[in-house]
């Protein structure tokens, strides 16, 4: 937790303005980034964020000139949260395929390309710093995806999970350390497309976690210096995982 300035992206709302706010409190100056302006200014003034900018993560081809404008002015910047998301309910049967891949190509976009885009683009600045963090916010289902609904989805957090493991092996020998926050359900509006979009709330399912619940476990385990960080009903999924496939890859790694 040594770093000085952090980006979080979707840092507008849900817990990436959570994340924003436990941040500032530990005496970080912080930048968020987002699609919906009005959102940003009001998280600003909710929170205290030193600056708010409107990038769409998911159009990657803003953003090397993006990077380029946040370090002229924000030198000091030493860590990104790649938080900002979407989940989109995707039926192979029920839907024709030319929509399907269109709102799965736009959540590839934003959930895989848009983190390994901006990581890439800030690693040349992150190497110069004595040290650095990126801190991707992936999804238990990333680890078991029994969430079937979401046909595309499960796949982009598996994709940032294993990015998450070979980027800190390559970046082992650096100062750049890379942190995966494995979510479980959260209570925010985040399933705002689904047919119920309360479904991720503690009435409705017992293995939600509040947004106070959630951040005060991830502070906990941030202190700790954990690189990968389950919180309630992921803690367990993810233990499963790293006693298994996580201790093959220590050691089958080349
Ligand atoms: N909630 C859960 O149960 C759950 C569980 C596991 C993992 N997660 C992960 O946690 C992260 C945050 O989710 P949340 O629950 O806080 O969702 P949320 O309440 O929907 O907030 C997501 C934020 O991301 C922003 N965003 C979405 N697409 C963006 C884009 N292309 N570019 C920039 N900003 C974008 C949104 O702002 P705009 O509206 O302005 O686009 C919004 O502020 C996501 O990565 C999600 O996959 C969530």
């Amino acid at each position: 937790m040594d770093f000085k300035c952090a980006l979080v992206t979707g840092g507008g709302g849900g817990i990436g303005k959570a994340l924003a706010h436990e941040l500032i409190s530990q005496g970080k100056k912080v930048i968020i980034v987002g699609r919906t302006e009005s959102k940003l200014k009001q998280a600003c003034k909710d929170i205290g964020a030193a600056a708010d900018y409107v990038l769409d993560t998911g159009v990657v081809s803003e953003i090397p000139a993006f990077v380029r404008y946040l370090i002229s002015e924000h030198p000091e910047l030493d860590c990104l949260v790649n938080n900002a998301g979407v989940q989109r309910s995707l039926s192979v049967l029920d839907m024709a395929p030319e929509e399907l891949l269109e709102r799965a190509d736009q959540e590839i976009d934003i959930n895989a390309r848009g983190p390994m885009h901006l990581t890439l683009h800030l690693m040349t600045h992150f190497k110069q710093k004595p040290q650095a963090i990126v801190i991707n916010v992936s999804s238990v289902l990333g680890f078991a995806p029994f969430s079937l609904i979401n046909l595309v989805y499960n796949g982009t957090k598996a994709w940032l999970h294993f990015w998450s493991i070979n980027l800190r092996a390559q970046l082992e020998e650096t100062g750049v350390k890379v942190v995966e926050i494995a979510r479980p359900t959260v209570e925010t509006d985040f399933h705002r497309e689904r047919e119920n979009p309360d479904d991720n709330k503690k009435d409705n399912n017992p293995n939600a976690q509040s947004v106070d619940e959630f951040i005060a476990e991830v502070r906990r385990r941030l202190v700790n210096g954990d690189e990968t960080i389950g919180t309630g009903m992921s803690i367990n999924i993810i233990r499963q995982w790293d006693e298994s496939m996580g201790s093959v890859f220590t050691k089958l790694r080349t």
